[in-house]
């Protein structure tokens, strides 16, 4: 290839290097989720001039009047950010102006329980118009192993209007854009490890796709681990979430055993951990909740039936989560009926809904299964949680109902304990309630014949 094209592809990773140092790279953030936004700040925080997109309008309108919907987020962060030169546009056309664009928007499972790509797919094809020489485009939605080459490639190189090409190792002809893939692994509710200090993954499609986004991120996280491909880093955020899973799934299940033997597994749990080595606590719930565990391994087993392979793993840990919130009313039942009540007709208090404690997201959090299984049965459910005053229309849920008081706790046949959240005394609902059942151990220290762990 002529000398000139290849000195010609590396002064736009050089280009790009020397804005990203200055902090005149333009950074669009596709996608203002509770993935996104946070990215958003970070890089305005550190003075990049940052645009993010998202097709929700109301998001756009949020941001565009200084206020925040994600309840850590204080609206003065965004208004803050907003006097630093950060906007919000539904508007694609501004993706030109860009330096480098961070898709994160969601990755979930179809009513199959497979995959659900029409969010990148669509957010791809909407970005291949406006792409142009020298941008780079960085993957960060959870998904699986093949998809920045297989799904996010093909769709940018022949949807663009210029022809552009991404750029390979060896290949220097013509125009060339810049692709990796760099997983999140934001620990919502986690005070304890802060932002930048959680090192980030990122596998570029060539070594000048991996230095522009190892130097991309390096400006706002203190460690970068490359490795050497997109579908690496994918695999990687993939064996994360499962490693969680199929741990999570092995002491829920022996957890169920321990019930069954009248031994304290979190007694055990406690004890195990102090093992300076080789043990790592996990603990037992109600079921997975989130954006993550539960469906991430998923897109993995799927992706393994084209290589006729069956993730037995991820299989078993799921029938075993999956079974968790049918246990919680089993064992609501039993306690009801040691009490001579049935569940039919019995005042049910669900305790915290959130997917876990201190946080305000609701999706796929077991609470849904719980509430909808306890009204099934024909209970009366109310639920508390400081986190949701009203629960309305979710994908896969519709329950129309008002937050509940705390004031009245003796009028519930049982106050079932879903979410451990940090603001309630637990000391008083044990006092004030009838039955308490708790699948957190949250009632942990508090001695009392009204308690039922399960
Ligand atoms: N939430 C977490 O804690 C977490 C942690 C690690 C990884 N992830 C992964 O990050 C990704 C994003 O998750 P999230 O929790 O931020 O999701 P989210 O639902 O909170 O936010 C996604 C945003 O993308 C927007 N969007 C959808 N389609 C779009 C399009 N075509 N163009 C522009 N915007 C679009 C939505 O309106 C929404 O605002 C997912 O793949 C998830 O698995 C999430």
């Amino acid at each position: 290839m002529p000398a000139e094209s290849i000195a010609a592809a590396q002064s736009l990773s050089s280009d790009f290097k020397a804005r990203i140092e200055a902090r005149t790279a333009k950074v669009g953030i596709i996608g203002l989720g509770y993935v996104g936004l946070p990215l958003a700040l970070l890089y305005n925080n550190e003075k990049f001039p940052v645009t993010g997109f998202d097709i929700d309008a109301r998001k756009v309108d949020a941001l565009s009047k200084g206020e925040s919907y994600i309840y850590r987020i204080a609206k003065e962060e965004i208004q803050d950010a907003r006097s630093r030169g950060f906007s919000a546009t539904a508007d694609y056309a501004h993706l030109n102006e860009m330096d480098a664009v961070i898709i994160c928007v969601p990755t979930p499972l179809n009513e199959y329980h497979e995959p659900d790509m029409s969010y990148i797919v669509n957010t791809t094809e909407a970005i291949a118009p406006h792409l142009r020489a020298g941008q780079l485009v960085i993957l960060e939605s959870t998904t699986y192993p093949g998809t920045t080459e297989e799904v996010v490639i093909p769709i940018l190189e022949k949807k663009n209007r210029a022809g552009l090409k991404v750029a390979r190792n060896g290949a220097t002809d013509g125009a060339r854009f810049f692709v990796a893939f760099s997983p999140e692994r934001e620990d919502p509710g986690n005070t304890e490890v802060a932002r930048h200090d959680i090192p980030k993954v990122v596998g570029g499609v060539d070594e000048r796709a991996a230095e522009m986004a190892a130097a991309l991120y390096g400006s706002i996280f203190r460690r970068v681990v490359r490795v050497s491909s997109p579908a690496a880093a994918e695999m990687t955020k993939l064996l994360e979430n499962i490693y969680r899973c199929v741990n999570i799934a092995l002491v829920n299940e022996l957890k169920l055993l321990c019930l069954r033997m009248g031994i304290d597994i979190w007694e055990v749990i406690a004890a195990a951990s102090t093992k300076p080595f080789g043990f790592h606590p996990f603990y037992p719930g109600p079921g997975l909740g989130g954006h993550c565990i539960p469906v991430d391994p998923f897109y993995l087993s799927w992706k393994a039936k084209e290589f006729d392979f069956h993730t037995r793993f991820i299989e078993l840990a799921g029938e075993i989560n999956i079974g968790m919130p049918y246990h919680v009313i089993r064992s609501v039942i039993d306690a009801l009926n040691k009490r001579q009540k049935a569940l039919n007709g019995s005042k049910i208090l669900v305790l915290g809904v959130a997917y876990k404690k201190d946080i305000d997201d609701l999706r796929e959090s077991p609470s849904l299964t719980i509430i909808e299984l306890l009204q099934k049965e024909g209970a009366q459910v109310s639920y508390n949680d400081p986190y949701f005053p009203f629960i309305g229309k979710g994908r896969k849920y519709d329950l129309q109902m008002k937050c509940a008081s705390l004031d009245n706790l003796g009028q519930y046949d049982c106050v079932l304990i879903v979410t451990d959240h940090s603001d309630y005394d637990y000391q008083r609902i044990v006092c004030e309630a009838q039955l308490i059942v708790d699948t957190r151990n949250a009632t942990r220290g508090i001695q009392s014949p009204k308690i039922v762990l399960c």
